[in-house]
């Protein structure tokens, strides 16, 4: 059985999480795309861990991890990230693999990123500085550097010297800043490349045989549904395909080996950045959610807006990831909130809207439509089954399962491990 996991709303869903927990019943966890723009976390008994690019499914004893071609990789950032794992006594070796054909970020993608962000006064996108976009931007524009090319120094050399040219270029009359030295950068990337040497591999053939042997595959997704480069708040997305399809072209399996598609949301909405969020609450409401969530980014620490449940986003979602179930984070946090709201459709032009409209401009004018619905008062983070659940609870998830189209397969009602529950069946048919 295969199963993508990914973000239904903006990110930030609670997918380090859930993949954990899926992790247990899988041989193989792979990253499809994204790069240290994500930060996924994971609590195993109070302990928490915060990863970046390495996927979730580290934290397991014996499950094989890869980093797929579909991801940017900025080196010195992985080569943190893997010391910081071992010094908090996980193993990484063998169990890690990267594909050779992932993209490499160099300092010019990020100072790129940082400066074109710093020049737009208006429609800043509030990136994550991590030179995400100019990277993607190299990799379509098919002069990107791979993983491979840093443990060839010659082709290195090559590809630095023709991208340096271009990026200096930039840099120096556009932003009048200064530029890269090219032995430098050779020097340090060729270094990163050596000390990275034992992960990077061709993990094509690895991937198909485990789907040959029917082994159990989790693909983990990053970012979320909205920020996906085609189906998002474009030009307010990340520069991948966060969604289901992207777990196809970011580890080389066709889509006949997928499974399930599983959407991970909060009960609720956040997004960081910049960007159209219907649902948004900006006052003491939203202040509230992000107080009860502590909803703040795992890496950059930026506050995350907040607002209700917005089921035309998951019906979206639904739609263009082909979800065959939701996993429901964060509903604890509902706990004493009087009255909560679902958004139902938007109000455009005084016209009601039920799908999600493609023109930001239309986007930009929505009034969300509620539905409001009785909230609970009861404590959820002790409890391990549906049956429990207090009644208005169930009432408000049997509403998502309705607007959404989509069942719930997984509930969480806590950041740790043990805080999760299955509700319909994830590794048999
Ligand atoms: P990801 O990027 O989708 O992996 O999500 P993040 O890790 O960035 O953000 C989710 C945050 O919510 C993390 O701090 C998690 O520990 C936390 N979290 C996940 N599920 C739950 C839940 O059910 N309840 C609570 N209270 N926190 C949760
Ligand atoms: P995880 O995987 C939430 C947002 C940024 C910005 C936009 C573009 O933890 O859910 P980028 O640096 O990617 O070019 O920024 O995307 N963003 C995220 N928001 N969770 C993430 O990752 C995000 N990764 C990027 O805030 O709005
Ligand atoms: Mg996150």
């Amino acid at each position: 059985m295969n199963i993508v996991v990914l973000g239904a709303q903006w990110g930030d869903e609670g997918k380090g999480k859930i993949i954990d927990f899926l992790a247990e019943g899988a041989g193989v966890v792979v990253r499809y795309q994204g790069g240290n723009n994500a930060g996924h976390t994971v609590v195993i008994d109070g302990k928490k861990f915060a990863l970046r690019m390495v996927p979730s499914g580290i934290l397991h004893k014996g499950k094989k991890c890869i980093i797929g071609n579909g991801l940017v990789i900025d080196p010195k950032s992985l080569l943190e990230e893997l010391a910081y794992l071992r010094k908090n006594g996980i193993k990484v070796g063998k169990n890690l693999l990267v594909s050779e054909n992932t993209h490499v970020i160099f300092p010019y993608h990020n100072l790129l990123d940082t400066l074109s962000e710093s020049k737009s006064k208006k429609g800043k996108i509030g990136t994550t500085s991590r030179g995400i976009g100019p990277a993607y931007m190299d990799k379509i524009g098919r002069t990107g550097i791979r993983m491979a090319d840093l443990l060839n120094k010659r082709v290195l050399k090559e590809k630095l010297e023709k991208n340096l040219e271009f990026k200096n270029y930039i840099l120096t009359r556009y932003y009048k800043v200064k530029p890269f030295n090219k032995s430098k950068l050779l020097r340090e990337y060729t270094a990163y490349g050596q000390k990275l040497k034992h992960f990077i591999s061709n993990t094509f053939p690895f991937i198909h045989e485990q789907v040959s042997l029917k082994k159990n595959i989790l693909f983990e997704g990053a970012q979320g549904t909205m920020l996906d480069v085609d189906f998002g708040t474009y030009p307010y997305v990340t520069s991948s395909n966060a969604t289901s399809g992207g777990a196809c072209t970011g580890t080389g399996v066709g889509p006949s080996a997928i499974n399930r598609v599983i959407g991970v949301t909060k009960a609720y909405t956040t997004r960081v950045g910049e960007g159209p969020f219907p649902s948004e609450l900006t006052g003491p409401g939203g202040d509230l959610l992000r107080k009860k969530g502590n909803e703040y980014g795992v890496n950059t620490g930026r506050p995350r807006r907040c607002g209700w449940f917005d089921a035309v986003v998951g019906r979206y979602s639904a739609m263009v990831n082909g979800l065959t179930g939701l996993a429901v984070t964060k509903l604890d946090i509902l706990s004493g909130i009087k009255e909560l709201k679902i958004c139902v459709a938007y109000r455009i032009d005084g016209k009601v809207v039920k799908d999600f409209p493609a023109d930001m401009d239309r986007l930009a004018r929505a009034v969300p439509v509620y539905k409001v619905m009785k909230g609970w008062t009861e404590d959820l983070t002790q409890i391990r089954h549906y049956s429990k659940l207090p009644q208005n609870t169930k009432i408000y998830l049997r509403e998502i399962e309705k607007l959404t189209g989509v069942k719930i397969s997984i509930l969480s009602t806590g950041p740790d491990r043990s805080q999760t529950f299955i509700l319909g069946k994830i590794w048999t048919r």
